[in-house]
């Protein structure tokens, strides 16, 4: 079993549904308290032993490769005011050089033909693949969680939560066969079923630990839901042939690419954040007064 090395961001989503706040920065670089988004995801990655990212990008999204670079002129200018714990906070967030890279999806074709975009720098290894929209909050974080099934299983293996019902067109759902734990073994997946048609309330999280034949598949992947290549269409082909689980990890999600996800979101870092959580929570009751 090849080890899980590197992980695919898919990051060229215009971000329509938080306009106007999108308009002129990436959705990825809204901030979450003190941190853009993409910042948690990273963070996620990273803690799952993930060595190498690459970012699928698109116009008007260079604000993420500046974001992941060196300030020289912000740095020369923190450091003659002694701003030592500012260029520390900096220093944290900078990658190793070389552990990050940058491909460009021409056409938003789907978020199967972004990930396929990928597909020279994954080569012939397993590699993770994380939303950027959707932050997770697990102890520990969701991928790691996964990472733990993959190396005792193999194979693929997909985070799926339970949603609403009414919610299930919405999303990637998962049929499944049979349940050990949180390990659940699968029939097939079917992205944004009507609600009748829908095989399980189980949603497919953006979360998903994958081999790199998944790269073939997408390669003649036809069109699918929204008339765009959908992941989930090459994931429910190449499970004809792979093992493939999904883990019911253990944490909260939430969707930061729609307003009310995204507030969701504040609410819950701000009052488990380190330093400001306290205040925040004090701010929050006085606001409900
Ligand atoms: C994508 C996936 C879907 C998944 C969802 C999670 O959909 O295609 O399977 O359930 O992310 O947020 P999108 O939100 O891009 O429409």
């Amino acid at each position: 079993m090849k080890p899980l090395r590197k992980a695919v961001l898919p990051v060229a989503g215009l971000g329509t549904r938080v306009l106007p706040a999108t308009k002129s920065i990436p959705k990825e670089m809204l901030p979450i308290v003190d941190r853009p988004a993409v910042q948690y995801v990273v963070d996620e990655a990273r803690e799952a032993g993930i060595e190498h990212i690459v970012f699928v990008t698109g116009r008007a999204k260079s604000a993420i490769e500046d974001y992941f670079d060196r300030a020289f002129e912000l740095e020369t200018i923190l450091r003659g005011k002694g701003k030592q714990d500012v260029l520390d906070a900096l220093a944290k967030v900078l990658p190793e050089p070389g552990t990050m890279s940058f491909v460009r999806q021409q056409a938003p074709l789907g978020l199967g033909h972004a990930i396929w975009c990928a597909r020279d720098i994954i080569g012939d290894e397993p590699f993770a693949v994380l939303l950027p929209d959707v932050l997770i909050q697990g102890k520990p974080g969701c991928l790691r969680q996964m990472v733990e099934v993959y190396e005792d299983k193999g194979g693929n293996i997909i985070a799926v939560d339970e949603v609403p019902r009414e919610d299930v067109g919405q999303y990637g759902v998962i049929d499944p066969k049979t349940q050990d734990g949180r390990i659940i073994e699968m029939r097939g997946m079917v992205e944004k079923p009507d609600i009748e048609d829908a095989p399980s309330n189980l949603k497919i999280t953006g979360r998903y630990i994958l081999q790199p034949e998944v790269l073939g598949l997408l390669e003649n992947q036809e069109t699918g839901a929204g008339g765009e290549v959908q992941l989930t269409d090459a994931m429910a082909r190449l499970m004809k042939s792979q093992p493939f689980f999904a883990l019911q990890y253990e944490g909260a999600d939430f969707d930061c690419g729609n307003r009310l996800g995204y507030l969701r979101a504040i609410t819950h870092y701000a009052l488990k954040h380190e330093t400001l959580g306290e205040r925040a929570r004090m701010m929050f009751e006085e606001a409900l007064k």
